[in-house]
């Protein structure tokens, strides 16, 4: 898949989510494979123009780090551009106007998903932002529409691509759904359907290999874009890379593999900003990946304690001996499955 002159190697997307697609996180999403292009979260043109600290920790990033999309938001088309042009000049390969953000700290301003009502004024940011960047691909995500009586994004998606926009992203539900609701795969067929020749990427709601297929065949997009599934499997562009191009699944991670990850994930925390963010950072994050590490309330009970990177290791080696040891004596039929996991454990 290409976005303008940009060549993606997967067609497989790692969506901006702000305060978890940091850098630390997309290299580990990026070293399991199968990711295409990875964004930032939204930066604040003004802060990054400023460079202050919570900006820069926003948009760090590393040469392992690439392709890599630097998504801003906003309506003010001059701090628009020349933060665009900052960006360009960090080595963004790609820069993305977010058009999707439900959030009022964003909408009142008249940015994020409040870009889909006055589509004029948008247009003409996307147009001067194109121009203020040549040679990057400037790309818009977007929602199908504040609400159900203004379903834009297939006009808004058309006239976008005339203006120069290299590639749109939308999310399959409206302003007014914010994440509730199933997503709608008409709506983004609808999108693909009203551009010419540039690249759609659907999103919303995939879970599974299965989910990016069915979106795929479904609306005709060219590629998908995963969010929180990836923060509990950051493999999955591995397994759904995998699923699209040959039909098979890669063999499922070993418990080893996982806490590798999850390991990889805190050192980077530590390398990038410093332990205390790690470990704070860790206490919340480790709910995210014991979705697919269960049994393994041990762990989580013990991320909950540590206070440094020595206590972390010693949770993780803690609950990889008992959890190997678990499996042993499930797969001989010693341990009764049925039976909660706190109750196995004082046994
Ligand atoms: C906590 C949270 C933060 C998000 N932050 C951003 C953001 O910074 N920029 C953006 O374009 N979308 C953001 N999104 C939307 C996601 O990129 C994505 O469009 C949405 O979660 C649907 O995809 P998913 O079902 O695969 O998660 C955010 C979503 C969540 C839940």
């Amino acid at each position: 898949m290409r976005i303008g002159n940009v060549r993606l190697a997967t067609n497989l997307l790692l969506s901006p989510i702000a305060g978890y697609c940091d850098v630390s996180f997309r290299l580990v999403a990026r070293g399991c494979g199968g990711v295409g292009l990875a964004c930032t979260d939204l930066l604040c043109p003004e802060g990054v123009l400023r460079e202050n600290k919570r900006s820069m920790e926003l948009a760090a990033t590393c040469p392992e780090d690439a392709p890599l999309c630097m998504q801003l938001y906003g309506a003010n088309i001059e701090r628009l551009c020349e933060a665009a042009r900052w960006a360009q000049d960090k080595g963004a390969a790609i820069i993305d106007i977010n058009m999707g953000c439900p959030v009022d700290k964003i909408t009142k301003k008249d940015g994020g998903s409040a870009l889909l009502c006055n589509l004029p004024n948008t247009l003409r940011l996307a147009e001067q932002v194109v121009r203020a960047v040549p040679g990057t691909p400037v790309t818009a995500k977007m929602r199908l529409g504040w609400d159900d009586g203004r379903i834009v994004a297939p006009q808004l998606a058309a006239a976008l691509e005339e203006v120069g926009i290299a590639a749109v992203t939308v999310h399959g539900r409206t302003t007014e759904m914010r994440f509730s609701g199933a997503v709608r795969l008409e709506g983004i067929a609808a999108v693909v359907a009203a551009v010419k020749q540039i690249p759609v990427i659907g999103n919303g709601d995939i879970h599974t290999p299965e989910d990016a297929r069915k979106m795929i065949q479904y609306t005709g997009c060219a590629g998908v874009m995963i969010g929180r599934a990836a923060l509990s499997a950051p493999w999955l562009f591995r397994d759904t890379h995998s699923f699209l191009t040959t039909g098979a699944l890669p063999p499922p991670l070993t418990i080893e593999e996982k806490c590798a990850l999850v390991r990889r994930h805190f050192y980077n925390l530590i390398n990038f900003r410093n332990q205390r963010v790690a470990v704070c950072e860790f206490r919340k994050r480790i709910s995210w990946y014991a979705k697919q590490m269960n049994p393994c309330r041990v762990l989580r009970d013990a991320m909950r304690l540590i206070n440094d990177a020595h206590d972390f290791d010693r949770a993780l080696e803690t609950f990889l001996e008992w959890r190997l040891e678990h499996d042993r004596r499930s797969a001989a039929g010693l341990i009764d499955n049925s039976v909660a996991e706190p109750i196995e454990l004082a046994a």
